[in-house]
């Protein structure tokens, strides 16, 4: 048996099991996640706060075996992926640059809109780099959408209720020059309201969600000449580290997991 590559996945909380769902489908490999669960949302904090945590997680994962980083969570990617880079010896990849180059991708106006934390908004990250790749951008921060969906609420009339104010204030007012055709999900709880984003979208709005592009991108990073993983490959290994209870984790993250989840450890890290 050729040995697999071990990734580690990082994120605040338990929303980047969204980004490891696509990962384990996409790419055959071992992985170890670590969800920041005590010191959750970044997506209020600071830079530099959150700088601090990301560079001590990703240290952790790195302890760990990781071989190469994923950093699924979208503020810390945002606000904290060169921090993160020069602070580890392994390869780093962010959510922001594959989900802005499959918007270019799927685009023909060279317009899209951006939902993110309000972290993530602030930074510009996304707008900087849909332009980098020909893309205007207007972004909008939709900080209640986090917590509707740790509550269970991906298909509740109150998150309906919340969107569409989100959407109608992102898309209020009539401009000569505004021809978005898609919406980035820019955070990792959001691929779970995709269902919902779509009966409240116009149709001419495509959905990119950053969570899938990821692991796209790092399937094409892992397999140059692009084999799928087989259906038929062993099971990953997953091993998962949280910061706040293990039960509390295992409970919420086999919600964005799909599937029951076992091998969670509790582990308390310095974050400096
Ligand atoms: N993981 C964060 C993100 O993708 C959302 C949760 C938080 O704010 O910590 O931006």
């Amino acid at each position: 048996l050729t040995r697999r590559p071990i990734i580690g996945v990082f994120d605040s909380g338990v929303g980047g099991l969204t980004v490891l769902r696509e990962l384990v489908r996409l790419v055959d490999a071992d992985y170890r996640y670590f969800g920041d669960t005590a010191r959750l949302p970044y997506g209020s904090k600071s830079v530099e706060t959150v700088a601090r945590y990301a560079v001590a997680s990703a240290q952790f994962l790195e302890r760990m075996g990781a071989e190469m980083l994923v950093i699924a969570c979208n503020t810390a990617s945002a606000l904290a992926l060169d921090a993160i880079r020069s602070s580890v010896k392994i390869a780093v990849t962010g959510v922001i640059a594959p989900g802005a180059e499959r918007a270019a991708q799927v685009s023909r106006t060279r317009q899209a809109v951006v939902i993110g934390t309000e972290a993530t908004v602030s930074s510009h990250a996304y707008c900087r780099e849909l332009a980098r790749v020909g893309l205007k951008a207007r972004e909008k921060a939709c900080p209640l959408l986090v917590p509707l969906v740790e509550e269970g609420w991906t298909d509740h009339p109150v998150t309906e209720q919340v969107a569409r104010i989100y959407l109608d204030e992102l898309f209020a007012g009539e401009s000569q020059d505004r021809d978005e055709d898609v919406l980035l999900l820019g955070c990792t709880h959001y691929p779970l309201l995709r269902p919902l984003l779509r009966r409240l979208l116009p149709l001419a709005l495509s959905i990119v969600d950053s969570a899938e592009s990821t692991a796209q991108a790092v399937a094409a990073m892992n397999s140059p000449g692009g084999h799928p993983a087989s259906p038929t490959r062993r099971p990953p290994g997953l091993q998962f580290f949280a910061t706040d209870s293990g039960e509390k984790f295992r409970r919420l993250g086999s919600r964005f997991l799909g599937w029951e989840l076992e091998n969670v450890t509790h582990v308390d890290i310095d974050h400096g």
